[in-house]
């Protein structure tokens, strides 16, 4: 509840309506804007609560008048007046508080203003260097504002609901030691130990494991993270989450446990989510949209096309064919007209994505089939092709040749671009579970396997025998909560056997004093009595992003970083001195 109680104020000028008709009030806030209008001059006041109209009359106002004149936009002042309906005619229904204004007796200046770097109206035009540099006149935009409020509102809630089911908020560390998260750490030299440093964490995913160990149970922390990686629109150096963790539980009971708070904080912003949400498996999201964050507002799946193609006499599918591959191919409605160069573009986002080229066949709506390959095609082909789409006239058809793995990926990358470019409309909120992903995976460039989230996930029991002989295979009770196309959480039951953790640090190829020198005080830790346990961490940054409506995580966080890991407000990150330097032992390059 914002009001005027505990400041200078009567009220505050977004709540005023027309019950306050006849009151006197006192105001204070920023000028909005100013309108001289022949006599009258109208002052737009605001403040957090919002915006309200005042007039100052020569007849009445007096001296009020004269600081009236005076006055430019970002002034802070105090206005002392009562208010009045408007006049027939000038209601505003636009404004909440359109239908009455404030007719001014007292002003006074309590604070003079620069003229602003940029209109506080214009705000969404102007660069966003020039914003995040004055940002503390960006957020006096009442939409940067509602984003801050939705934030706040959806961190409450998720306090309360977690709190409701039994889970405290434990604060862990920020100078740790490195986690085996995968990005790569920040580092924080150590004065009282030269050479040494802290780690700032990547998520506090070792600690909440060391808790439950500890015998907490529920856990929660509305935890930031710090990880040095490049920088997109959902991605920020330093992030937050909102971070899990429970012990003596099934998969299903920390996905149903999450359904019904996700339901909570999703009603407080207004939005409904159907519960329970759809699951899929991994290996479905990747056949069906050839993405594990598939974005299921609309369709355009992924079929598998290597039926129709078993005989070919298409070299490029017959080869893949012949040597254990698929052909996976999509229909896009509506783009079997496009013209020569918009396939091209395709074709070579297919390149750059790592397949050998990107088979297109053109169903024009003059009923003509077009393509550099379709003349390979036989007519069975064809209308097989068109059937196992639902392909027709105006509709283009994408396949891909190649292993099962990459013909998924990049159908899936094309599927995005393709709904991009055809508008396909995609309203309100799709949320899904992504469960059952791979153990591990493998690094091509390292030439060896790697953990899929991190080495401390579980891999499913009936798997547990054949770790070693077919690693690729094992799956592992792990879950990504899927919003619109955007990973907005991820978790895993972990291992809390130390005989299965010593086995899955060796399939990772991590000697046991490596892994010793790393994290052996969680080893040990597990070694003492811990329960079976798991969690989920939530992007919190993300998930206000999409409820919101925003384009950018940048926009729902206070004060982001740039693209390039800049602060333009504060400068950070800068040099420091060298004494500075001297201290924690560093020389700068
Ligand atoms: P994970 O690494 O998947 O899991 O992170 C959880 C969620 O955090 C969000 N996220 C980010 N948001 C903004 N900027 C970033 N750079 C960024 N990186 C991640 C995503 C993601 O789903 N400890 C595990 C969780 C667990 O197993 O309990 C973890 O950190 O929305
Ligand atoms: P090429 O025989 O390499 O000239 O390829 C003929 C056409 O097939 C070109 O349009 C390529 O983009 C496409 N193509 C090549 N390799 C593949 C593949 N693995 N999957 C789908 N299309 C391909």
């Amino acid at each position: 509840m914002f009001d005027a109680r505990y400041s200078t104020r009567t009220h505050v000028s977004g709540a005023l309506r027309p019950e306050n008709v006849g009151a006197t009030v006192v105001l204070a806030g920023w000028i909005h804007r100013r309108r001289d209008h022949g006599g009258l001059v109208f002052i737009d006041l605001r403040d957090r609560s919002g915006i309200v109209q005042c007039v100052f009359d020569p007849e009445t106002a007096g001296e009020a008048f004269v600081t009236a004149e005076r006055v430019r936009p970002e002034w802070v002042v105090s206005l002392v007046g009562v208010v009045r309906a408007r006049p027939e005619g000038t209601v505003n229904d636009h404004m909440p508080t359109g239908a009455i204004e404030v007719v001014v007796s007292e002003a006074t200046v309590l604070n003079e203003a620069l003229t602003p770097p940029f209109e506080i109206d214009a705000g969404i035009e102007t660069d966003e260097i020039t914003r995040l540099k004055y940002r503390y006149i960006d957020i006096r935009r009442p939409e940067v504002l509602a984003a801050m409020v939705l934030r706040d509102r959806v961190t409450q809630r998720f306090r309360k609901s977690l709190e409701h089911r039994g889970f405290i908020e434990v604060e862990t560390p920020i100078l740790g030691k490195s986690t085996p998260e995968g990005a790569r750490d920040f580092l924080v030299p150590s004065r009282m130990s030269p050479g040494e440093f802290y780690a700032l964490p990547q998520s506090p995913q070792l600690y909440k494991q060391l808790l439950m160990v500890a015998g907490v149970e529920r856990y929660y922390q509305i935890a930031r993270c710090f990880r040095d990686e490049d920088l997109r629109a959902d991605r920020q150096p330093e992030f937050t989450q909102v971070d899990i963790e429970m012990s003596f539980i099934r998969q299903d009971d920390i996905l149903t446990m999450m359904e019904e708070v996700m339901h909570e904080v999703m009603q407080e912003a207004g939005h409904s989510l159907p519960v329970p949400l759809p699951r899929i498996t991994w290996a479905a999201a990747m056949d069906r949209f050839g993405s594990d964050r598939p974005d299921t507002r609309f369709g355009m799946e992924l079929v598998c096309l290597s039926d129709v193609f078993a005989s070919s006499g298409f070299k490029v599918f017959s080869g893949a064919l012949a040597s254990g591959g698929r052909v996976k191919g999509l229909c896009a409605k509506g783009a079997g007209d496009w013209p020569r160069s918009r396939m091209d573009a395709l074709n070579q986002l297919a390149l750059d994505n790592g397949a050998k080229g990107l088979a297109w066949v053109a169903f024009t709506s003059a009923g003509e089939v077009k393509g550099p390959v379709a003349k390979f095609f036989s007519e069975d082909e064809v209308a097989g092709m068109k059937a196992a789409l639902d392909a027709g006239p105006g509709d283009l058809v994408c396949m891909v040749a190649d292993t099962h793995a990459l013909a998924n990926e990049v159908l899936g990358t094309i599927r995005l671009r393709l709904a991009d470019e055809l508008d396909v409309p995609r309203v309100g909120f799709s949320t899904l579970w992504v469960v059952d992903f791979p153990l591990l995976k493998w690094d091509a460039d390292e030439a060896r396997w790697t953990a899929n989230h991190h080495p401390f996930t579980r891999p499913f029991d009936e798997h547990a025998a054949t770790m070693e002989t077919d690693p690729g295979a094992v799956l592992s009770y792990s879950y990504d909560l899927v919003m619109n196309g955007l990973e907005i959480g991820g978790g895993t039951l972990r291992i809390h056997d130390p005989k299965v953790q010593a086995r899955v640090l060796a399939l990772l190829g991590m000697r046991e004093e490596e892994a010793s020198e790393q994290f052996g005080f969680l080893l040990d830790a597990l070694a003492h009595g811990a329960p079976p346990h798991g969690g989920i961490a939530l992007g919190l940054d993300r998930l206000v992003m999409l409820l919101a409506g925003a384009p950018s995580i940048r926009d729902v966080i206070a004060f982001p970083k740039t693209s390039s890991g800049g602060c333009p407000l504060t400068g950070a990150p800068a040099s420091v001195s060298a004494r500075q330097l001297h201290e924690v032992r560093l020389k700068a390059e």
